[in-house]
C-alpha cells in the first residue's frame, strides 16, 4: 500500500515540485545565516579543542603523578619456607589453614601443650585460671610464621573444630570450638583469639568425647550454627546440643539408646533430611536428628524426616541400618551431583553406599584399610579415591575410579604404621597432585637392609603415571600435615606439625611450612617400572610446570 503523501505526489507532481524548490529557497537562506556564524563556531571549536586536549593532558598528568607517587599495595611477601619452633612442649594431631590476617596469604592454626606462650605473646596459663602446662592454640602466618594470636585455652584439647562463616553468614560462626578436658568447650574468635564463650562441658565426668565435634543447622534462632556433641559412657551413646553463639546447652542430656564409636557423619539425605551415622560394633547405626532434638528439648525442631529412613528407623531414635563385614573404621562423605553418598570403610571391605537407600554401589573386598580415604581426580572431572590397603612394609596405594571401582593406578609404597597421611590438590588440568608419604629407600635398594631414617615425602601426578618424585625427607616424628595451596590457585606448600611422639615427654615441636616448587629442581626422580624416554631434568621441569587450581 502506498501511503497518502505518494498518492499525493503522484496526482499532482507540479505541486510537489513546487513544495522542493521553495524549501531549496528556504535553505539558502538558512545557510547565510550559518556562514555569518561560522565565525563564530570555528573559534569556539578551536576553543574546545585547547580546553579538550588541556584537560587530556591535566588527566594523563595526573595519572602519571598518582601512578609515580603513589605506589601500590604490596603483595605481602611470603616466605618460600619458614620454621616456628618450641621448646618442651608437645602438640596434637590438628592443623588448619585459614586467611586469619586477611592477607589472602592463608594462615596456620595448631595446638600445643607448654608452660607458657612464647615470648611476645606473654599470656600464662595462670592468666586463664589454668594450671600449668595447659594447651595452647596458636595462629601463625602463612607468609612468614610469626605469630598472630596464641592463647591458653584449657589443660587439655580433646577435640577441635575451626570453622569460617560463609559470606553473608553470621559473624560468631568464624570461630574454633575445642572440647576440653576434662570438660569444658571453649569459643575463641578465629582471627583475634578472643575467647566468645566458655561453658562448662560434658556432663558426665566417666564419659568419653566422641569424635567429631559435629555444626548441626541453627536451632536456636540466632543465625549460628549449633553444635552437636555426642559422648559414650558405659556403653550407651547420649547426644548434648550447645548453641553456637553463647554455648548455653539446648534442652537436656538425649540418651540415643545404642553404643557406638568415634568417627560419626551428620548425613544429609536427598530429600534434605538430616540423620548421624555412627560406627555401632559391626555395623552402620543411623539416628534421626529430628527425634533426637526433639528428645532433648521436648519441642519440635527445623529438622525434616525422611519417608524412606522413618520406615527404617521403625519410630525408634537410632538403629542398626546396615551390617559390615568387619568393624567399620571410617565414614566418609562423598559428594555428588544429586546429594552425598557415604564411603564405609570396615575391617575387611570397603563398600560405597547410596546416600538415600544405602544400598552398596561397589565394595571392594581383600582390603586392610587403617587410614581414612582421600579423594582427588585421576582422569579429568572423574572422582577418584586413595585407599591404603595395609600398612608397613607392604603398604599398598589404590587409586579407584569412585563411579566404578576400577583400579585406576597402585603402587607399593612401604610406610612405617602410623605414618603421615595423602594429600592431593587439584591441578589446572582438572587432574589432581597427589602426595604421598613413605620410607625414602623406595626404588633405591633394599628395604630390608638399612633402618629407615624417617619419613619421604613422594609426589605424583596422573599425567606422568609411571613416575614419582621425591621431595623431602624428613626424620622427625610427623604429628600432623597437609598439603595446601596458601594462596587462591597458587603457592602449593606442605605444612608439617612435628613433635614428641608421647605427650608424656615434651620436646622440640615446629611448624614447618615449605614450598613444593622449591623442592622440585631437587627432587628426586623414582621410576616406577621401564625408565621412560624422558630425562630425570624433563620430568622436573614438567613437575615444575604444573598448574593448581582452587577447589570450588
Ligand atoms: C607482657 O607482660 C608485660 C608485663 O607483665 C605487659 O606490660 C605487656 O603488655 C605484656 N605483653 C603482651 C603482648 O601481652
Ligand atoms: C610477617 O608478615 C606479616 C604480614 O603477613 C607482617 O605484618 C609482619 O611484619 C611480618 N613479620 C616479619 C618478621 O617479617
Ligand atoms: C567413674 O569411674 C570410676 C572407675 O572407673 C568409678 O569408680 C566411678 O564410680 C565412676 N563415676 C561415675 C559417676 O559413674
Ligand atoms: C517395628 O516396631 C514394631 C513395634 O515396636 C515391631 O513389632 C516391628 O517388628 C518393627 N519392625 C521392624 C521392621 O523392625
Ligand atoms: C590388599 O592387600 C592384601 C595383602 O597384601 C592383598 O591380599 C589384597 O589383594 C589387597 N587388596 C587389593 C584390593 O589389592
Ligand atoms: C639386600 O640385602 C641382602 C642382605 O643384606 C643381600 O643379600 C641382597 O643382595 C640385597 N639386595 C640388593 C638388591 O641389594
Ligand atoms: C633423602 O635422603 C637420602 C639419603 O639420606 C638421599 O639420598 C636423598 O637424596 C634425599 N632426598 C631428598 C629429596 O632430599
Amino acid at each position: 500500500i502506498m501511503d497518502n503523501k505518494d498518492l499525493e505526489a503522484e496526482i499532482h507532481p507540479l505541486k510537489n515540485e513546487d513544495r522542493k524548490s521553495q524549501e531549496n529557497l528556504g535553505n539558502q537562506l538558512k545557510n547565510e545565516d550559518n556562514l555569518q556564524s561560522t565565525h563564530l563556531q570555528s573559534r569556539l571549536s578551536r576553543c574546545r579543542t585547547v580546553a579538550f586536549f588541556l584537560s587530556l593532558f591535566i588527566c594523563l598528568f595526573v595519572v602519571f603523578v598518582v601512578s609515580f607517587i603513589i605506589p601500590c599495595p604490596d603483595r605481602p611477601a611470603s616466605q618460600r619456607t619458614w620454621r616456628v619452633d618450641y621448646n618442651a612442649a608437645v602438640t596434637y594431631d590438628f592443623l588448619a589453614v585459614e586467611d586469619i590476617n586477611r592477607d589472602r596469604i592463608r594462615d596456620v592454626l595448631f595446638l600445643y601443650k607448654n608452660t607458657d606462650g612464647i615470648n611476645n605473646f606473654n599470656r600464662s596459663c595462670a592468666d586463664e585460671g589454668l594450671s600449668s602446662p595447659c594447651a595452647f592454640v596458636a595462629a601463625v602466618s602463612g607468609a612468614n610464621g610469626s605469630t598472630l594470636w596464641e592463647r591458653p585455652v584449657a589443660p587439655d584439647v580433646a577435640l577441635v573444630k575451626c570453622a569460617v562463616s560463609q559470606p553473608g553468614g553470621s559473624k560468631l560462626s568464624s570461630a574454633c570450638i575445642l572440647v576440653g578436658r576434662p570438660d569444658s568447650v571453649i569459643a575463641v574468635n578465629l582471627f583475634t583469639g578472643e575467647t566468645l564463650w566458655t561453658r562448662p562441658g560434658s556432663p558426665g565426668r566417666n564419659a568419653s568425647i566422641l569424635s567429631p565435634l559435629l555444626q548441626v543447622p541453627d536451632v536456636d534462632g540466632d543465625g549460628a550454627p549449633d553444635l552437636l556433641l555426642l559422648t559414650r559412657e558405659e556403653e550407651e551413646v547420649s547426644g548434648y546440643i550447645y548453641s553456637g553463639s553463647t554455648g548455653h546447652q539446648i534442652g537436656h542430656r538425649g540418651s540415643l539408646g545404642i553404643d557406638g564409636e568415634s568417627g560419626f557423619l551428620l548425613h544429609v539425605t536427598r530429600t534434605g533430611a538430616h540423620y548421624i551415622l555412627l560406627p555401632c560394633a559391626s555395623s552402620l547405626c543411623g539416628c534421626s536428628v529430628k527425634g533426637l532434638y526433639e528428645k532433648v528439648t521436648k519441642r519440635d525442631g527445623p529438622f525434616k524426616k525422611d519417608p524412606w529412613w522413618e520406615n527404617t528407623l521403625n519410630a525408634t531414635t537410632c538403629r542398626v541400618l546396615v551390617h559390615s563385614a568387619g568393624a567399620v573404621r571410617y565414614l566418609v562423605p562423598v559428594s555428588g551431583k544429586a546429594g552425598a553418598d557415604v564411603l564405609l570403610v570396615g575391617s575387611e571391605a570397603c563398600v560405597l553406599l547410596d546416600g538415600q537407600e544405602l544400598t552398596p554401589r561397589w565394595t571392594l573386598s581383600t582390603a586392610r584399610v587403617l587410614r581414612k580415604p582421600i579423594f582427588g581426580h585421576y582422569e579429568p572431572d572423574t572422582l577418584a579415591v586413595v585407599i591404603e590397603n595395609g600398612t608397613g612394609i607392604d603398604r599398598q596405594i589404590l587409586l579407584l575410579d569412585l563411579s566404578t571401582r576400577a583400579i585406576l593406578w597402585s603402587l607399593t609404597l612401604p610406610s612405617l604404621p602410623g605414618g603421615p597421611p595423602s594429600s592431593s590438590l587439584p591441578t589446572a588440568d582438572h587432574r589432581s597432585a597427589f602426595f604421598f608419604w613413605g620410607l625414602h629407600e623406595l626404588g633405591s635398594a633394599n628395604q630390608t637392609e638399612t633402618r629407615p631414617a624417617g619419613h619421604s615425602l613422594y609426589m605424583f601426578h596422573p599425567t606422568l603415571p609411571r613416575v614419582l618424585l621425591e621431595l623431602a625427607n624428613i626424620s622427625a616424628n610427623i604429628v600432623a600435615s597437609d598439603v595446601v595451596l596458601f594462596e587462591p590457585s597458587r603457592h602449593a606448600a606442605y605444612v608439617l606439625l612435628t613433635g614428641p611422639m608421647s605427650s608424656d615427654e615434651p620436646g622440640l615441636v615446629s611448624v614447618i611450612k615449605h614450598k613444593v616448587r622449591d623442592l622440585v629442581p631437587s627432587s628426586r626422580v623414582v621410576r616406577l617400572g621401564a625408565a621412560g624416554p624422558d630425562s630425570d631434568q624433563a620430568i622436573r621441569d614438567r613437575f615444575s610446570r604444573l598448574r593448581y587450581r582452587s577447589e570450588v
